[in-house]
């Protein structure tokens, strides 16, 4: 066993690869079942993650990188082949590279949320990624009983959402008049390894998916959202300063806030949003803010989406399924 994988960090992190097969994975990505239920039983791959930071193992983190790197090994020799011959270059991605998802489908869940508020609208999203979340009125809904085309036309994605039939459906886009994003290290959609890496991080079994994901990749070229480094507890309070004063401010956020971990800092950040003269969407697992999930029996894998601190709808966690209260 080589140095920083002692066989408590062994146990435990075989535990969590189990744990993301049976509670993640299992029903979703039949590859990512395998990869993580392999890793689980692997020497071999334990000790190569437990030479990685502690903040640096995740099981997507890992997989994307592999995948990256090594393409899409079927078998679990094949899996071990690609880790032991291209070892240090997985181990560089996951070391450089953040688990950033940029799920535009999420706007299927925001928009008709939006289109309830007074507008014009000027959004900020933070923890952007690369921004796709910004353009909500680019792109086209399917929610079963009602449709929304795309205002740009061919190409544009359309994402499909399951609803209930409390959920409001708009007839037309909101009008968002102001865009500006905040990320960590936003990712650069003009650049070729930046988009790569957002690919990778879709799971390989969900082509539908990925295709929208590149489809709207390819609006957001057409129409960049502007997204600026920069630490949301820290360099809001500037991005909110620039915002137009005659258009009604919304701060939204989606998978993010479970990011930070100081409950601390979470909690000035929710503070933040109270005190200023601005709507707050917050598309977070319940557990993150746990004042907005007060009184509500949590849906097991769904994300809680709140206005202002009160719940408004139970979400699917990559926009699939919009279940209003
Ligand atoms: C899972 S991605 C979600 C991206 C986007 N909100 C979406 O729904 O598609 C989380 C993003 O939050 C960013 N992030 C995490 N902590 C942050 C922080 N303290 N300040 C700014 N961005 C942060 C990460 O860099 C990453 O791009």
């Amino acid at each position: 066993m080589r140095q920083g994988a002692t066989p408590e960090t062994q146990a435990a992190l075989a535990e969590r690869y189990l744990r993301f097969a049976q509670i993640e994975a299992e029903g979703h990505s039949p590859l990512y079942t395998d990869w993580a239920r392999h890793v689980a039983g692997s020497a071999r791959a334990l000790a190569f993650l437990g030479e990685l930071p502690p903040d640096r193992r995740q099981p997507n983190l890992f997989f994307a990188a592999l995948r990256l790197v090594g393409g899409l090994p079927r078998t679990e020799a094949a899996f071990d082949d690609v880790l032991t011959y291209k070892a240090d270059a997985i181990a560089a991605v996951m070391r450089t590279r953040r688990t950033q998802t940029n799920e535009p489908g999420r706007c299927a869940c925001l928009l008709p949320l939006l289109a309830r508020l007074d507008g014009p609208l000027a959004l900020i999203e933070v923890g952007a990624s690369a921004g796709l979340c910004l353009l909500p009125d680019l792109y086209g809904y399917d929610w079963g009983r009602a449709w929304l085309d795309p205002p740009v036309g061919a190409g544009a994605p359309v994402f499909p959402c399951r609803v209930n039939d409390l959920a409001p459906l708009p007839v037309h886009h909101p009008e968002i008049v102001w865009r500006a994003g905040l990320d960590l290290a936003p990712p650069d959609l003009e650049d070729a390894g930046d988009v790569a890496w957002l690919e990778a991080l879709v799971w390989p079994d969900q082509t539908d998916r990925l295709a929208r994901l590149r489809q709207a990749v390819a609006v957001a070229r057409q129409e960049p959202p502007p997204v600026v480094a920069g630490d949301l507890t820290r360099d809001l309070e500037a991005l909110l300063a620039q915002a137009p004063a005659d258009a009604r401010l919304v701060v939204m956020h989606s998978a993010v806030l479970t990011y930070v971990s100081d409950p601390d800092a979470r909690a000035d950040f929710a503070r933040l949003m109270r005190s200023r003269d601005l709507h707050w969407i917050s598309n977070e697992a319940p557990g993150v803010f746990p004042d907005h999930a007060k009184g509500l029996t949590p849906r097991a894998g769904k994300f809680l989406m709140a206005l202002d601190g009160h719940p408004i709808a139970w979400t699917g966690p990559h926009g699939q399924s919009l279940d209003w209260l």
